[in-house]
């Protein structure tokens, strides 16, 4: 089969965005927005070929190495934009695919390039029937053929009545595509080269242009400014929650469900309302995600129950573990099967064993605490000493009092006890008891005698 080369388009400048940042690096459901014209590419294409403007360095680094990266150093249009990848495009067939249309699916442009390759049609232009079709260009017709795109500042206002737009993919016979893109001119209300302007050029010359429409005109929704990106954002957060609901997990209300597109539940989860699950996150089967739970990057594995209100970051947490209500686990943390981590706990760059407990208003960083330990309520590791940060270590089985105070580096041997209230600043044998606060002493009567001096007159 002929070879086919996809043309990413991503060069424009994204005025209507008003960011510093490139248009297609800004994210969509946790990935770039050019991450999912690649995406297609290369499930579809031979060879990739990506259109960036200048100062680009980071979509090109984005991108991999896999693409062949070409700069359009002057932004003159999209036609200009193509005629740049000449160099690095191959004979066959061009997939044209904008850089800001992300939900455009693969089994569409699948069925576009599947198209093309059967009637051997010198363009066939991907449309959509929208209810909204202003801002994007039409598509006239004469007798069913396409006889060329109009632009919606340039268009009549006849034209502007059309619902058929031009979703900005294309694709093209090589030979066709390069000599009608050097018949381009720039006589429009932008005075740039237009790539839709080759639709006229090949359909006067009697060359043969298709069209076909996509089936869901959600994926004709492109992202020129944050509206859209608001909206497509939607529909994409949309497609997510029913790929997830589609695998067996439950969700019990969608429209407060945030999951981005990099993480995967495994089935018979539960997710209660309000949660946000973000990044490259795996969460396990069986488990129960309670309301209010905001999950970034962490490695969960089943049967764990979040109950609500947990701040979770770049943590691994192991099977059948409980979290919550209100914990906040920092990054590089890692919390063992079966253990609980329970109330207003802050972990931070730490590790607590298979059965191990800290339920209560603590604080525990830069620690590894061992299997079936238990940290009373109000526990700290002091482990920053305003200069370095120290390790504070916790063997097997140790028993720590309510409100220690872990003074790192310190280490809490296997099996030793510690009395509550203990300042902990050196470190504690196994099977030990550790008591490190002052005495407590009693006076008897003490309150009496205070309530008399008060009565007695003075001098
Ligand atoms: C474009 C189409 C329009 C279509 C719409 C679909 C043109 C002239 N118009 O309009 O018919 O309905 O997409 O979303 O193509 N680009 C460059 N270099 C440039 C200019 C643009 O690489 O000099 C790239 C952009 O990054 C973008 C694509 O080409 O990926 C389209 O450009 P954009 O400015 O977004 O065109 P639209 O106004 O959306
Ligand atoms: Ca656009």
């Amino acid at each position: 089969m002929e070879s086919l080369t996809a043309v990413i388009l991503a060069a424009g400048e994204g005025k209507r965005m008003r960011s510093r940042q490139p248009k297609v690096l800004h994210p969509l459901c946790g990935r770039a927005l050019i991450a999912y014209p690649l995406r297609t590419a290369r499930s579809l294409a031979d060879r990739i070929v990506l259109v960036v403007g200048p100062n680009a360095a980071d979509v090109v680094a984005l991108a991999g190495p896999d693409v062949r990266p070409v700069v359009q150093a002057e932004r003159l249009g999209s036609g200009h934009a193509v005629l740049q990848a000449r160099p690095e495009c191959a004979d066959g067939t061009i997939l044209v695919l904008p850089g800001d249309m992300p939900l455009l699916s693969v089994e569409t442009i699948e069925r576009l390039v599947a198209h093309h390759r059967k009637s051997r049609a010198a363009a066939t232009v991907l449309t959509a029937v929208v209810p909204e079709p202003q801002g994007y260009g039409r598509v006239l017709r004469q007798g069913g053929r396409v006889k060329r795109i109009v632009e919606d500042r340039d268009a009549t206002d006849a034209e502007k009545k059309i619902v058929e737009i031009n979703t900005s993919v294309y694709c093209f016979a090589a030979g066709r595509l390069w000599s009608a893109l050097g018949k381009v001119r720039s006589d429009n209300d932008q005075g740039e080269y237009y790539l839709t302007d080759v639709i006229g050029v090949l359909s006067r010359a009697g060359a043969r242009v298709d069209a076909i429409a996509a089936s869901d005109p959600s994926e004709a929704v492109g992202v020129n400014d944050r509206k859209q990106l608001a909206a497509v954002t939607a529909i994409q957060r949309r497609r997510i929650l029913d790929r997830l609901m589609e695998g067996g997990v439950t969700i019990l209300d969608p429209a407060s469900t945030y999951i981005e597109d990099t993480v995967t539940i495994g089935a018979d989860t539960t997710i209660y309302p309000n949660v946000v699950i973000e990044g490259q996150s795996a969460i396990g089967s069986e488990c129960v995600v309670g309301a209010g739970n905001h999950v970034s990057a962490c490695t969960i594995g089943d049967r764990v129950t979040l109950l609500p209100y947990c701040v979770l970051r770049e943590s691994v947490i192991e099977e059948a573990a409980t979290l919550g209500p209100f914990c906040h686990l920092r990054p590089l943390s890692h919390v063992g099967p079966k253990a609980k981590v329970g109330n207003f706990v802050e972990l931070k760059k730490s590790k607590i064993g298979r059965g191990s407990k800290v339920p209560h208003l603590s604080y525990v960083g830069d620690a590894t605490v061992g299997e079936g330990v238990n940290i009373g309520a109000g526990t700290i590791t002091c482990n920053y000493d305003g200069v370095h940060k120290h390790e504070t270590k916790i063997a097997d089985r140790a028993f720590i009092g309510t409100n220690t105070s872990l003074v790192a580096p310190v280490t809490v041997g296997e099996g030793a006890y510690i009395g509550a209230g203990s300042t902990i600043t050196k470190d504690v044998p196994p099977g030990a008891l550790a008591v490190g606060r002052a005495p407590q002493v009693v006076k008897e009567g003490w309150a009496a005698r205070k309530a008399k001096k008060r009565e007695e007159p003075r001098g």
